[in-house]
Parts: structure tokens; sequence; C-alpha cells
């Protein structure tokens, strides 16, 4: 199996990749991804996985240009029931807004350039910020790469994904082994600056899509990311400027009840946050899938996200809401009590088409919710300013930016209970 897999392009292209350590620890890396779990102003977690549990748990790392490595332990854990092993780090008392020299496994020789990352800012009168998001990323390897570097040539600060990641089903062990590969290669930016990832679960992450019990029905996704309450539904803030609420849409956590009460306080804690984007991967006003004789609205999950959670969104106000699933573009209109509200309505934007093949979307006039719906792949860039305005755009694999909002506020404004 380790003669196969080194003999694969993936990982010789990954040899080059990571040219900064030295062949012998290197050539075992199957993955590398930098994550989040808590300020990502002060923070960065490294994760690299491989499939030997007796390689190196050191990463070495420095202030960009610094002279000397400095020495940290990893964490290892078995991501079973695979065998693959994955090694963490989280460092801590970063500079804000400030770069960062690692590698992982072997000190890099002198001459090498090594791999980086960057703290975000403070605050958005240091510098704006750009993030990617987008979902349902992996029909095939070539897609997923194709958009990974649409993305990365971008060069954002970070990349959020709303669930269907590697199409696993909780399963499936050598596809997250082939995303893990795809990502590494291709979300290095040009400068060597590796891009931090966030990732919210889907259905296809789960055993049985829906209903599953955490972590043994989801193992991959709950193997590899760093939740610190153990859940998927959780909120990341840097500064006071952005808020990502991160959801479960009943993957692996029923939508009402505990998540809901959750949400409600996430959201109350958050209200001074300038930007605030919600996250999850089953959409609430979709563009398919809808039940015989109904819309997509009428798909219990829309439904149960409309009753629980977007009276939330509602009464607390956000910048957007990024829903997946569908396979399509889509942005609807502005949407308050269950009708259009172009004064005063909130935005979802999806439908979750970064790497898998697209499906068909309701003829033009027969869905009231929807501004534009096409089948193409994309991803959403979004420029925050400090001003309070944004600038959100929707990106095809050709690189055309072929639809833009622009938020003259960060957020929709706050209702009180109807
Ligand atoms: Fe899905």
């Amino acid at each position: 199996m380790r003669a196969t897999i080194r003999n694969t392009l993936g990982v010789r292209t990954l040899l080059l990749a990571f040219a900064a350590a030295t062949p012998a620890a290197a050539q075992d890396v199957t993955g590398l991804y930098l994550e989040w779990t808590r300020d990502p102003c002060t923070t960065m977690v490294v994760n690299w996985v491989d499939l030997y549990p007796d390689s190196p748990d050191v990463l070495y790392w420095r202030p960009a240009g610094g002279a000397e490595w400095k020495r940290a332990q990893a964490t290892r854990r078995v991501i079973a029931p695979s065998v693959l092993q994955r090694r963490t780090v989280e460092l801590k008392g970063l500079e804000p807004d400030a770069r960062y020299e690692f590698a992982v496994a072997a000190e890099p020789a002198k001459d090498a350039r090594p791999l980086s990352f960057r703290t975000m800012p403070t605050d958005l009168s240091q510098r704006p910020v750009r993030f990617v998001a987008g979902g349902d990323t992996m029909a095939t390897r070539a897609l997923f790469e194709d958009m990974n570097r649409r993305s990365t040539a971008l060069e954002p600060d970070f990349v959020v994904l709303g669930g269907d990641l590697a199409y696993e089903n909780g399963v499936q062990a050598t596809r997250v082994v082939d995303w893990l590969e795809a990502w590494s290669r291709t979300s290095i930016a040009a400068d060597r600056r590796v891009i931090p990832l966030v990732a919210a679960i889907g259905n296809h992450e789960v055993r049985g899509h829906y209903g599953g019990t955490p972590p043994t029905d989801a193992p991959y996704y709950y193997g590899l990311f760093s939740l610190p309450e153990g859940r998927a539904h959780r909120a990341l803030d840097c500064g006071a400027y952005l808020s990502l609420v991160l959801l479960d849409s009943a993957h692996t956590f029923p939508i009402e009840g505990a998540q809901t009460e959750w949400l409600a306080g996430a959201l109350a804690q958050r209200a001074s946050q300038q930007f605030l984007f919600p996250v999850y991967h089953y959409p609430a006003w979709g563009t398919t899938k809808a039940p015989r004789g109904g819309t997509p609205l009428d798909a219990p999950v829309a439904r149960a996200i409309r009753a629980n959670w977007v009276p939330l969104f509602e009464r607390h106000g956000i910048s957007a809401a990024f829903e997946h699933d569908h396979h399509n573009f889509k942005r609807t209109h502005r949407i308050r009590a269950g009708q259009r509200d172009d004064e005063h309505g909130l935005l979802y934007l999806g439908d979750g088409a970064w790497g898998v093949h697209v499906r068909t979307v309701p003829p033009e006039g027969s869905a009231w919710w929807l501004a534009r719906a096409e089948p193409r792949n994309h991803l959403w860039c979004v420029d925050l300013r400090a001003d309070g305005t944004a600038t959100i755009r929707a990106i095809d694999a050709a690189g055309e930016a072929f639809d833009v909002v622009e938020l003259g506020a960060p957020r929709s404004a706050p209702v009180q209970d109807r």
C-alpha cells in the first residue's frame, strides 16, 4: 500500500509542495490543512495526516524571516475506522495580521522556501479581509482541484466550505485520502502561504445522511476537524468585525431544540459583531429536490430551517447566509417573514456547486424567492471593508465573476419579535 500510494501522481506533486521538508519525512504526508478553533487573530491549528503511527510528531515554526526554528509537539489521533494518523498543533499567542513559516515532521533545509500562514487582523482598518465560500466540493478530483485553484488564486484569508466535502458518506476512507491530497496540493498560494479551511458538515459526511449519531456516524468529519465542544455547530469570531456561525442541518444534530437554542444564544452574544454569516448545508430556500407536487421550499429540512433558524436570523440580522446541497448557483431576493422584502429582507446565497455535477433550476419566474439561479459551478468571493460595506462575487470555474452583490450595510436590520 505504501509503495502504491507513493507512486501516485498526487503524492509526487505533493512531494514538490512539501519540498521544504526533508524527503524522508515529507513523502509520507497524505494531507496538510490549517484551521481554527478559537481566535483566528492569535492562533492557528496546523494538521497533517499520514498513514504511519511512528513518523515524527514535530512541527517547526517561526515568525517569517526568523533565524531560529521553534519546535512544537503535535498530538496524534487515529481517524478510525481508517488507519489515517492525524497530527495537530494549535499555536497560540501569535501576533495578529502576521506571517509565520512552518514545516511538518522535519526542519527545512537552509535554502528551502518554507510554507507559511497568516493570522487574521484584529480590525478591518488594519486591512480589508477576503474569504471564499462554497460547498459540495468533490464529485471528481479534477472538478475539486480546478475550483480550489480558482479559490487559491484569489489569495483569500480563508475558505469556508459548507459540507459535502469528499462524499465518503462516513464510510469510504479512500475518498478522504483523495480529498486531503487534492486540498493540500491546491491550497498553497504562489507565495507559499497555505490557505486555512473552515468546514461545516453536510449529509455526505454522514452514514445515512440525516439523523446520524456523532461522532460514530460521521467519523471522518469529526476525526479531521477540531470541534472544541464535540459538535459540528459552532461559531468563529474574528475581532469585532466578523463571525461565522456554522450549523448542522440535521445530519448529526436535530435542527430544532438544543441546536436552535444554542443558535439563539450565539446570535444574541454577537449582536454587536459587524459582519455575521451563517453557513449550513441544506438550503432553506433551495433550487431543486422538490418533493412530489411541491417546490424546493416544501422539503422537510427546508421547512425545519425556516421554522427554527430563519426567525432568529431575522431577529438579529445577518450579512448573508450561505446554503448548499442543491448543486446550482442561486441568489435569492431579499426575504423577510416568508416573502420578498427588497428593503429589509435577508439574502441567501448558494447552492453548493464547488466541484460537483450541476442540476437543474426552476424555470425563470416560477420560484418567487429566487432573484437568479443557474446550473453553474462557482465559488463565492467575499470582500469585507472597514466601513461596513462588502462585495460578494460569484466566480465560475473559468474565472468569470458572473454575479455581484454589494452590501451597503454589514447586516440586515434586527427585527423585534412578531
Ligand atoms: Fe448534500
